[in-house]
């Protein structure tokens, strides 16, 4: 985060109707790269400035939770480079971005397997968790090495495991016990999805909990995603009649 100055609540939108949590999709790094003529690391190195003056509206605006999609299951088939190069940018923005963020009162947790993740980063994973515990300002929530079919095999298997050993009954399994073996658990779901870069996919992200979300698609690619943008994905998100499967 920035240590500019607060971001005032734009006019257009309504303090009333602000969403309690907002998840992206990050795409587009490469393909602006592409169009700068940089290399595809570039990318995802302005898509890192883009992360943290979105964060600063989430918490300047009472956004609660913001989560975003850094690490796919399915991203360990890009070239090892690029790979590599994450790697070392999301330890290496956690290690430079931990003081600041804990004095803006940002709550840092982490959606995924971290089993894979290398040893330099997973460290700096549970100290960013550890310092940052007991924050309230803003949930910062990073999906790394995430999967949601992954995170909902493994909830079942940990379920299957207590029925197994008689500490719960079948009958007992129902959405809010289940959703508590997400990655997830304790955040409420997502109210709206921005996907930049235009792709109109989920990509296995959230899968469970992006059941009544409301989703916001732009061709811009994440890198370009601005303040002024943000704020059009919810002033659109506020005219959206959410009624949740009723008339
Ligand atoms: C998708 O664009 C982007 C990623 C897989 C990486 C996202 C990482 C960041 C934005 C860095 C900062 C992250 C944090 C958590 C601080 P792409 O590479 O798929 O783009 P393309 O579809 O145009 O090739």
């Amino acid at each position: 985060m920035t240590t500019q100055l607060i971001t005032k609540l734009p006019a257009i939108l309504d303090p009333t109707k602000i969403p309690q949590h907002v998840a992206a999709i990050m795409d587009g790094n490469g393909r602006w790269a592409k169009q700068q003529g940089l290399p595809r690391i570039a990318g995802h190195q302005q898509g890192a400035n883009t992360v943290r003056s979105i964060l600063r509206c989430c918490k300047d605006w009472g956004i609660a939770n913001f989560t975003v999609y850094a690490f796919s299951t399915e991203n360990w088939g890009r070239p090892e480079a690029e790979v590599n190069f994450l790697m070392r940018l999301f330890e290496g923005l956690l290690d430079s971005e931990l003081d600041r963020m804990h004095a803006e009162g940002v709550r840092i947790r982490f959606l995924g397997d971290r089993s894979q993740v290398p040893i330099g980063l997973r460290n700096m994973m549970d100290k960013s968790i550890k310092k940052t515990v007991n924050n309230r300002a803003v949930t910062f929530n990073i999906a790394i090495n995430y999967g949601s079919r992954n995170e909902i095999l493994q909830a079942c298997r940990s379920i299957s495991k207590r029925v197994k050993n008689g500490e719960l009954e079948t009958e007992q399994i129902d959405e809010s016990l289940f959703a508590k073996y997400l990655d997830t658990h304790g955040l409420p779901d997502p109210d709206l999805l921005i996907r930049t870069s235009g792709e109109q996919r989920l990509s296995n992200f959230l899968l469970w909990q992006l059941a009544y979300t409301e989703i916001y698609i732009t061709n811009t690619h994440w890198p370009d995603f601005s303040n002024d943008e943000f704020t059009q994905a919810i002033a659109d998100y506020q005219q959206r009649n959410r009624r949740f499967g009723k008339v």
